[in-house]
């Protein structure tokens, strides 16, 4: 009974519904108006569509990289996800989502193995570079990581073509703080003891190019502890000239920077089993009010092996002794060298030759108003060009 009456009621609401909605005039020319309003946002996005494909470049290669575990737990993505991904001239050097080096030379054609997964997987390899005529690779291995952006490696020297590998020696040493190619041939340089080792082709010898160097205390090449975390943001203090001829590279002697250290309650004998005591690592940190590392920046001749280090500037009868950045124009004429006061109020920008020791200083000089920090001046390879960051 109760419940006859409850659908007779909602019935007749349905009905009083239906007649409105039906009887309604005015609606019923809505819908041309909404049809036709339909039909302009077709049209715009039509024209959106077709703009985005006339002005869009002709074409992309995706790349698929593969990302591992380790990658996450090593934290690659601070040096850059794409850290297996670099332009070698025109030609684009990528690892796949299988692990293989690639070689892409334009989009249209099919991507080429450079060196198979099985070979990176066979020898153990973290990383990998390639020399700038594509005929050889290092191929890094037992990896020990460092600070941030540093580790200590073993490397194979691997011979794309033939397919052979043979291990990167420096006097029965074999373990490197750096090794990589410059952008002529298979120009390369190392650093072992923070000092720098030169090598015109692979199959050349090596040329010592510095003979200060004290592993941890005078580093010449690669960045120090302050520079490479608080910095740089990389441990790479070296630049090769656009066109391979000029190495310049940033010494650094921290000599007179005091000890701080951390604490390990593992080591690498014992994983498992933690040690009983703790073991202190000491690296140079300075503190605020403390002395900093004296840093230079050098430029080496690679075919005369001349070198000349470089004037920071005066400014006020102030040395302005901080090192921002270091970039070499695209023609290898001259350097742009970034030097600031330690307090970071002041910055000026040299130009630089690479034979002489005196520069031009204040071709781009920033000074803070308010005593607050200025940012840090880096310079593209392009004239003059030099970005905030
Ligand atoms: C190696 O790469 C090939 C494709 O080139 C793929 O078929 C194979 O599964 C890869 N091997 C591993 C172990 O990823
Ligand atoms: C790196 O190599 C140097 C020797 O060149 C050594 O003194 C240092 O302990 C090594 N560091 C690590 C983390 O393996
Ligand atoms: C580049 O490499 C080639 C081949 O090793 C060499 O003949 C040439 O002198 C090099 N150029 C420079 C600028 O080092
Ligand atoms: C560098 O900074 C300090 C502190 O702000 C300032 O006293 C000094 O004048 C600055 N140096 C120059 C050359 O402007």
């Amino acid at each position: 009974m109760l419940s006859t009456h409850q659908s007779g009621k909602q019935a007749e609401g349905k009905g009083n519904m239906k007649t409105e909605l039906v009887g309604n005039n005015p609606e019923q020319r809505n819908w041309k108006g909404m049809a036709i309003a339909l039909l302009v946002i077709l049209a715009v996005c039509g024209f959106v569509i077709l703009a985005v494909v006339l002005l869009s470049p002709e074409e992309t290669t995706t790349v698929y990289a593969k990302i591992l575990l380790d990658d996450v737990v090593n934290e690659k993505w601070k040096t850059g996800l794409a850290a297996d991904t670099s332009w070698i001239g025109p030609i684009l050097v990528w690892r796949d989502h299988y692990g293989n080096v690639m070689k892409t030379t334009s989009h249209n054609l099919p991507s080429q193995p450079l060196i198979r997964n099985q070979t990176m997987m066979d020898y153990g390899i973290s990383s990998f570079k390639v020399s700038a005529d594509l005929k050889y690779a290092l191929l890094a291995f037992n990896e020990k990581k460092i600070y941030s952006a540093s580790y200590n490696a073993s490397y194979f020297i691997y011979n794309i073509e033939t397919r052979s590998r043979e291990p990167l020696v420096h006097e029965s040493r074999d373990v490197f703080q750096f090794a990589g190619f410059g952008p002529n041939a298979s120009q390369m340089i190392y650093v072992i003891d923070g000092d720098v080792y030169y090598k015109p082709s692979v199959a050349g010898d090596a040329i010592r190019l510095t003979r200060d160097g004290v592993y941890g205390v005078v580093i010449n090449g690669l960045t120090d502890w302050l520079y490479e975390d608080e910095i740089f943001g990389t441990n790479v203090a070296h630049w090769f000239s656009p066109n391979g001829r000029y190495l310049a590279y940033a010494r650094f002697d921290d000599t007179n920077v005091a000890d701080g250290y951390v604490t390990s309650y593992t080591s690498d004998t014992s994983q498992i089993d933690p040690p009983t005591t703790p073991t202190a690592s000491f690296y140079k940190s300075p503190k605020a009010g403390s002395t900093n590392p004296s840093v230079s920046v050098h430029v080496v001749d690679l075919e005369s092996r001349d070198q000349v280090a470089l004037s920071p500037p005066l400014v006020s009868r102030e040395w302005l002794r901080m090192l921002q950045s270091v970039t070499w124009t695209r023609d290898s004429q001259y350097l742009l060298v970034t030097w600031s006061n330690r307090t970071q109020t002041l910055s000026v920008t040299q130009q630089c030759y690479p034979t002489s020791a005196t520069c031009v200083d204040d071709v781009l000089q920033l000074r803070s108003r308010n005593n607050g920090w200025i940012p840090q001046l880096v310079c593209t390879i392009a004239v003059y060009q030099c970005k905030l960051i």
